[in-house]
């Protein structure tokens, strides 16, 4: 079993169990030495009291006449006896006996010193040599009684202990674990691209080495994607001027030479320079899409956002962009607005470019913030679908690209707490490709 488990829970079951576990040993140590101690002390009674019976009886027996038959103590006034006695001769024959005696309880023979029976503790005594013998009896059942007594008021404390020390650990281990589970809560908040430190000062002193230790981490983390990101975000910067004097030196020299293979040589490397530009512009996009601040403080409606996008593609293309927003509502979301055009832009331009040639691409963003980006075209197979979002990963297509736009869009929306989905057929459809962001998410 790998089942998770509460430190509190665990804290506070295992403290309350080993607390009765140790009372209920307690109460039978006590529990045994007080029942050794009660039957000492009543055991001297009975002796005591045998001792004490035994000369009166035997002057009573005495001063008796001899020829009457055994003598029953009569009692002063009506009562249960607790102790009950029998005076007997070295024979077995009863001389004497206290009114509630039942001789089945003494045995036939008269015998000296304690017996237990089953249901009797009994002492006997011997005097006048031998000849007069006193047996007294206590049932055992009264012993019982008391020791039953006093076990049940050592363990009734036990029930209000268990749950007053369940409800003071339980507290006491929130109490402690107070601080930990505000960093817990720091970390599990935050967002992906957020990578600076997690304030560690409440702390307790086992825990804080840890989150010293997550912390540089975190920052050794942040160094090595800061210096990745303004690597590529500086190279392709540096490269934009150069391949752009490129382009415009390659325009002059195609007015200067003549039409055959040279020109056609001009036309080739064009199309490489206007590739590398791309490449630079989406290395660009790829690194704004990792950078911090995809998320804004403030709500924004992003319906503007995406009309101004579309409007912008409807003026380059000859395709129908079928765009639907929600009437005169706004579509407010945290995601940061230039963010949020990048990865339309990069939705739409694939739906353009690998969608079926000159077939309507439709564009919606819904009440509850859900965008789609839905063209017609062959089926994407399942186990393509799901590698399209890695960096430079392109599938079969004759369009030029680079293959980093789906990674781009993708990186925006779990940057800005979200989740960019791909389906092929598109919903509803049979055929097509439908790419889909909830951008309230974030
Ligand atoms: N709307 C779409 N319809 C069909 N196939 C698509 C669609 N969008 C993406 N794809 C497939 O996913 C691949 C990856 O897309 P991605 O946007 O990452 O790269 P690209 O479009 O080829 O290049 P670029 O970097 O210029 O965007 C594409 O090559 C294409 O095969
Ligand atoms: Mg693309």
């Amino acid at each position: 079993m790998t089942g998770k488990t509460s430190l509190q829970r665990q804290l506070s079951l295992g403290l309350t169990l080993g607390l009765t576990l140790l009372w209920l040993v307690a109460v039978t140590a006590s529990g045994l030495v007080m029942q050794r101690e009660l039957d000492k002390a009543l055991d001297s009674a009975l002796e005591e009291t045998a001792q004490r019976i035994l000369p009166l009886a035997v002057v009573e027996i005495l001063n008796q006449d001899s020829a009457t038959s055994p003598q029953r103590i009569a009692s002063l006034q009506p009562h249960d006896e607790y102790l009950t006695y029998l005076i007997r001769d070295e024979t077995g024959a009863i001389l004497l006996r206290s009114h509630d005696a039942d001789q089945t309880v003494f045995g036939e023979q008269p015998r000296t010193g304690f017996v237990t029976t089953p249901t009797h503790r009994i002492y006997g005594a011997a005097a006048v040599s031998n000849t007069v013998h006193i047996e007294i009896a206590e049932p055992l059942a009264h012993r019982h009684t008391a020791m039953l007594q006093a076990v049940m008021e050592l363990l009734l404390p036990l029930a209000l202990l268990i749950p007053v020390s369940l409800a003071g650990v339980w507290w006491l281990v929130r109490r402690s674990l107070r601080n930990i589970v505000a960093y817990r809560d720091a970390i599990e908040s935050r967002g992906a691209g957020d990578l600076s430190p997690v304030p560690t000062a409440a702390l307790p002193t086992e825990i804080e080495p840890i989150a010293a230790a997550v912390n540089q981490l975190l920052e050794k983390l942040r160094r090595a994607l800061d210096a990745e990101r303004s690597f590529t975000a500086n190279s392709a910067h540096e490269l934009r001027t150069p391949l752009a004097t490129a382009l415009a030196q390659l325009q002059r020299l195609q007015r200067e030479i003549p039409a055959g293979p040279l020109q056609d040589k001009t036309v080739q490397i064009e199309a490489s320079l206007h590739g590398l530009s791309r490449l630079s512009e989406k290395l660009m996009q790829l690194a704004k899409a990792e950078g911090a601040g995809l998320v804004s403080a403030t709500a924004q409606d992003m319906v503007p956002t995406l009309v101004f996008v579309v409007g912008e593609f409807r003026r380059a293309t000859k395709v129908p962009l079928l765009l639907s927003v929600p009437d005169g509502r706004p579509v407010l979301s945290c995601m940061d607005q230039d963010a949020f055009a990048i990865l339309v832009r990069n939705l739409i331009d694939n739906a353009l470019k690998h969608g079926a040639a000159g077939k309507p691409v439709e564009i919606s963003l819904a009440t509850d913030g859900t965008l789609r980006v839905i063209n017609a075209g062959a089926i994407v197979p399942a186990d393509t679908l799901a590698q399209l979002r890695g960096r430079f990963v392109r599938s079969n297509t004759d369009a030029s690209g680079t293959g980093l736009g789906l990674a781009i869009a993708d990186t925006i929306a779990s940057g800005a707490g979200a989740q960019l989905t791909l389906q092929s057929p598109a919903t509803g459809r049979a055929d097509g490709f439908e790419a889909i962001v909830n951008i309230i998410a974030s």
